[in-house]
């Protein structure tokens, strides 16, 4: 794959002008899935070399296009269904081709059904992973902290083949910004080839990686000027009229970074704390306390432009219960829960009425992956649109047959109009016997985005969804070990459609990114085989790992300027990156022990081996 560069404005005049300059080196670690289920797929052989497809994966459009051809068959033969996956976190959006191909191939062969679930640990040798990445960059800034010029080269391990390795490194460079604006950038992105296994999807796709870069600046930044790194983040942050353009050419209009942050030092009581837990430390020489506040900016929808499309079916019985399909996966975000939500809402019934029958591609064709945090997004507009399709219909229905051209609501399973009031079971009942259709086909595309491809300039995301944490840590000195001791979570969900699966998508998002930056390490034997193959040898993080307080709270004036559904905001991939602050706060707790010199020798994941290598 070609590099890829992104520049604006003038970077070498801008060193030039800066007060100080600072040149650094960082690395972050790939990441192993670890879903609940592994891979798994089985394939049955139908009449006139039609294959039923049942398989573990975030993308059975692709899954049957790929089979077709494997098979060397037309798609229509091809019929993928999924009712659920047992968590995919984006190993699911194109390694389980693999597997449903190898029974799709072995089931044409034999005429019988082939099933095929991988052990464990042949799972993780065969299976891709998030890129890990390694950046050079230098940072010019002025006395009070303000970047004025970066300079990046980035570099990921994709492995032996491409899969999505493009687009997530395009992504790793629209979020290198963060929260904030920097006047002057230069990046450049190699994408590596490698004799490793074909790194894949990873939630967060890249952002957390850029992320992840841009707050280990500020906060060396913060280091050299010996200056508060909240102080650092806040001076930087976009604000709300001027200095509100990304690196990629898009105004910033629905920012709330700055009033998150600010709320959430007050609410986490982060400036008392810090001067206790200097306090602490000068009090300990072995135990060091660090602690860290750092913002999320997550950019909502595919980069890849066309993937921004959705698909539903809803039928509606004669006895008033609805039957509901979309393209969308359900893998343990709570999809389907706030898609029945929105039906629901949408003819005002009782949500025990809705039934969401598998994802199935005789029913939605040519689906997007489940992925980007966008599913409820485009597949609930889908669904918003085949509903007002029936409405049409059944309010042209009311109007003729009940003489009326009143204002119809439908409301508690009622429908109301004059001074009528009729039960939704009854309307359909009645339209049915009229010869009224009661069944659509629904379809979404978001708007406003575009992007080009050759300079990666544009409106690449609908609108963005922000957040912060504060980590506070303790190390050991002696044994590298850490220890969590608390969490403040102040994230921005729009108007939320359920806000208990939010929340459980902030809590599993984060834990999941602490896994990332704590204690996932994947490594190679000399021999280039992979030596972290099975939980004995890989480290997720568990119950022993969450923060002794952990304190998540939803943005209370969160809502979404854009046209989404019930004004709500993706929450699958975001929180991830909160665990940033974690990290961060390792790196601060290092810098403590270090006597406040540096610590940027500490690379991710901070294992008690690199914490320990990070010591001066
Ligand atoms: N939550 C659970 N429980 N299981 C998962 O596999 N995947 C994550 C996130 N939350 C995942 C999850 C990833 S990688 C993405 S992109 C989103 O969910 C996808 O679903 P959404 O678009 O509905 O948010």
């Amino acid at each position: 794959m070609e590099p890829r560069q992104i520049s604006r404005g003038d970077t070498n005049n801008a060193f030039k002008n800066s007060d100080i300059i600072l040149k650094g080196e960082l690395h972050t670690g790939g990441q192993d899935h670890f879903y609940l289920e592994g891979q798994i797929a089985m394939t049955i052989p139908q009449e006139d070399n039609n294959f039923l497809v049942y398989s573990s994966t975030q993308h059975p459009s692709e899954t049957q296009q790929i089979i077709a051809k494997v098979l060397k068959q037309d798609f229509n033969s091809i019929h993928v269904v999924v009712r659920r996956i047992g968590g995919g976190f984006g190993g699911k959006e194109t390694q389980s081709f693999l597997f449903a191909a190898i029974t799709s191939i072995a089931a044409k062969k034999t005429n019988k059904p082939v099933k095929l679930r991988v052990d464990r640990d042949d799972d993780m040798i065969m299976t891709g992973k998030r890129h890990d990445f390694y950046f050079n960059y230098k940072v010019g800034f002025s006395k009070k902290g303000e970047i004025n010029a970066l300079k990046v080269m980035m570099a990921s391990r994709c492995g032996i083949s491409a899969d999505l390795s493009g687009a997530i490194n395009d992504r790793a460079i629209y979020h290198i910004d963060n929260a904030y604006y920097i006047p002057n950038m230069e990046i450049e992105s190699f994408r590596c080839k490698t004799n490793t296994v074909s790194n894949t999807a990873f939630r967060g796709f890249g952002g957390p990686q850029g992320m992840f870069c841009i707050e280990n600046i500020i906060e060396n930044i913060s280091q050299k000027l010996n200056k508060d790194p909240a102080e650092i983040r806040k001076i930087n942050f976009y604000k709300e009229n001027t200095k509100n353009e990304t690196h990629y050419g898009m105004k910033i209009t629905d920012n709330v970074i700055n009033d998150i942050f600010e709320n959430l030092k007050i609410k986490s009581n982060y400036k008392k704390r810090k001067k206790e837990i200097e306090k602490f430390n000068s009090k300990n020489r072995i135990l060091k306390k660090g602690i860290a506040i750092t913002p999320v900016k997550f950019g909502i929808s595919f980069t890849t432009t066309h993937l921004n499309q959705g698909g539903a079916l809803v039928h509606i019985y004669t006895d008033g219960s609805l039957h509901l399909n979309h393209g969308g996966i359900e893998m343990g975000q709570g999809l389907m829960t706030k898609l029945a939500l929105v039906a629901s809402n949408e003819f005002g019934l009782n949500y025990k009425s809705i039934k969401i029958s598998s994802t199935d591609t005789e029913k939605v064709p040519n689906t997007s992956a489940s992925a980007a945090s966008a599913t409820t997004d485009i597949n609930g507009g889908a669904i918003i649109n085949a509903i007002n399709k029936i409405k049409t219909n059944l309010n042209e229905f009311i109007y003729d047959y009940y003489k009326t051209n009143s204002i119809i609501k439908y409301e508690n399973d009622y429908v109301y109009f004059d001074k009528r009031k009729i039960s939704f079971k009854d309307l359909v009942n009645e339209a049915y016997l009229n010869r009224v259709a009661l069944s659509s086909s629904g379809f979404f595309k978001t708007s406003k985005i575009n992007v080009n491809k050759k300079t990666l300039k544009g409106r690449p995301f609908l609108y963005f969804a922000y957040g912060a944490a504060v980590s506070e840590v303790i190390i050991d000195t002696l044994t590298g070990e850490n220890k969590l001791l608390q969490v403040d979570i102040m994230h921005d969900v729009g108007k939320s459609i359920n806000k208990r699966i939010d929340k459980g998508q902030i809590e599993g998002g984060f834990i999941q990114g602490l896994g990332w930056l704590t204690t996932e390490e994947v490594s190679w034997k000399s021999d280039g085989k992979l030596q972290t193959h099975s939980p004995s040898t890989y480290k997720i993080p568990t119950a022993g790992e969450t923060p002794f307080k952990f304190n998540v709270e939803i943005y209370e004036r969160g809502i979404n300027k854009e046209n989404v559904v019930n004004k709500s905001k993706a929450v699958g991939e975001p929180p991830f990156m909160l665990a940033i602050s974690s990290f961060i706060a390792i790196k601060n707790a290092v810098f403590n022990a270090n006597d406040k010199k540096e610590s940027d020798k500490l690379i991710a994941p901070a294992t008690p081996e690199n914490v320990l290598n990070s010591f001066n």
